[in-house]
């Protein structure tokens, strides 16, 4: 059984051989000796290994490419050099896969630009070693703190026939024939497809997990949603992960709550469970991040109405490139101003105007907002969103009718309404944001394994 090079470090010296496998980040002699830095992935260091001429091997040993695989067996030694606690002075190294220098990853530093067109090889640098720890860690911390709360997790379906956020950013799941499919009426007829009408990958999980929540009181989802809009920032990705919550006899203060309380256990677990790499991210992405996340894990998040939001802004006397106006959503430039500028904290905005949002969200007595929220935090901006829904049959079908959507086709969600209905809230974090934020990140092509963007999918 092979060790981890973790667990190695954390054990120390003095024990018996060990033995353990991983890639060469660089090698060097010197006076006869040669010297490799190992890594396994299981810790942003790697572990110096000392080959001494004694080996059988150990031409091949120093002519052994940056890249390559390796099985070392040898002891632990405390290391004379600094920068280090311990090397390992090797008995035997095999090398199990060569790589000779046309590996890319020969440089210490590469541009993110240009990891990104290796995706397939990024993982092996110290960057997004610590990064996909990070986001590994941050999955598993999301099941345990609702498994704590005594959350049911419902896998909600990913291929639908409905646009839930209304948006039409749906991507089309079809088995027609793109060039030559039946037609009536002059359109495609989806009524000869796979599934016998027009169907997507879903853009989120609520309206099902909204059904789970009127049985089981407090449920979450967790997986993979798809957008076609065709917004190339740096927050935005085509596929990206979302965690949705949704919790019954429920209102908008009780979800703000819950996310605020979520957003901090999720600080605090970042700090404890991946300390060596918060400090790596704090050395080499953005200085401060440290005391950024811990500051957020004991803040009290401020709360903020749309209305006085949307004042605020105006009486700052910063220019924007957008309009600030009553009615009208509010931008990244926006959001970022009022966590960053105004409040200097994640920021929650409640009580949107109706028109800027879903037709799933409560009306407010004022006849013009609804009761939704956005969380808002530095750098990133719109971290999540959410909302107390409508619960009232006769209120969302006829908002339904005013935005012009079709009763028929969620004539299952209405029923919903119809018996037993209560209200309830919810709200959707992206975890590729969430995992941006507790990283210092600047790019969601950067916290995701293979990035789906406009006119990007090569692997
Ligand atoms: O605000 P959104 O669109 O809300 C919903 O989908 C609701 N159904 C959630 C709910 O109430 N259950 O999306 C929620 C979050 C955003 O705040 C953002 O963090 C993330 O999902 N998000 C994206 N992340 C990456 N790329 C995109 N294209 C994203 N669109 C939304
Ligand atoms: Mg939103």
């Amino acid at each position: 059984m092979r060790i981890r090079i973790k667990e190695i470090l954390e054990r120390g010296a003095g024990s018996a051989p060990c033995s353990f496998s991983g890639w060469v980040r660089s090698v060097r002699s010197s006076k006869g000796i040669c010297f490799i830095v190992l890594n396994d992935g299981s810790t942003v260091d790697g572990i110096q290994i000392v080959a001494e001429p004694s080996l059988l091997n150990f031409g091949d040993i120093c002519r052994v490419g940056t890249g390559a695989a390796l099985t070392v067996t040898g002891t632990l030694v405390e290391s004379p050099a600094s920068g280090q606690k311990w090397e390992l002075a090797a008995d035997v190294v095999e090398i199990v896969g060569a790589a000779d220098d046309s590996y890319p990853l020969q440089k210490k530093r590469h541009s993110f630009e240009y990891l990104r067109t290796i995706s397939h090889l990024r993982p092996r640098t110290n960057t997004f070693g610590a990064l996909f720890r990070l986001r590994s860690q941050l999955a598993q911390a999301i099941h345990r703190f609702f498994s704590e709360q005594n959350f049911v997790y419902v896998h909600t379906p990913i291929i639908t026939a409905g646009d839930c956020e209304g948006a039409g950013e749906l991507f089309r799941v079809t088995t027609l024939d793109a060039a030559d499919p039946p037609i009536l009426d002059g359109q495609p007829d989806f009524s000869q497809d796979f599934f016998a009408q027009k169907t997507g990958l879903t853009v989120s999980g609520q309206l099902e997990g909204e059904l789970f929540a009127l049985a089981f009181g407090d449920i979450y989802t967790f997986g993979p949603t798809f957008r076609a809009e065709n917004s190339n920032t740096a927050r935005h990705a085509s596929e990206f992960w979302m965690i949705e919550p949704e919790m019954a006899f429920a209102n908008l203060a009780d979800d703000a709550d819950l996310a605020e309380k979520f957003i901090r256990y999720l600080c605090r677990f970042a700090l404890e469970k991946c300390p060596d790499d918060m400090v790596f991210f704090d050395k080499h992405i953005e200085n401060g991040l440290i005391e950024r996340v811990r500051g957020v894990a004991e803040a009290d998040f401020t709360r903020m109405e749309y209305s006085e939001a949307i004042e605020r802004l105006q009486r700052s006397g910063a220019s924007f490139a957008y309009p600030v106006e009553w009615g009208l959503d509010l931008q990244t430039e926006h959001e970022r101003y009022i966590t960053e500028q105004i409040v200097g904290g994640p920021t929650f905005v409640l009580n949107y105007p109706k028109d800027i949002k879903a037709f799933y969200m409560r009306q407010n007595d004022d006849g013009r907002s609804v009761a939704a929220m956005d969380l808002l935090v530095p750098k990133v901006g719109e971290i999540i969103g959410g909302s107390q829904r409508e619960e009232r049959l006769d209120r969302l079908e006829l908002r339904m009718t005013e935005l012009g959507i079709a009763r028929e086709p969620l004539w299952w969600y209405l029923d919903s309404r119809r018996w037993g209905s209560c209200p309830h809230a919810g709200f959707g974090l992206g975890f590729e944001r969430l995992v941006m934020y507790l990283s210092g990140m600047d790019n969601i092509r950067d916290v995701i394994p293979f990035s789906r963007t406009p006119r990007h999918c090569e692997f």
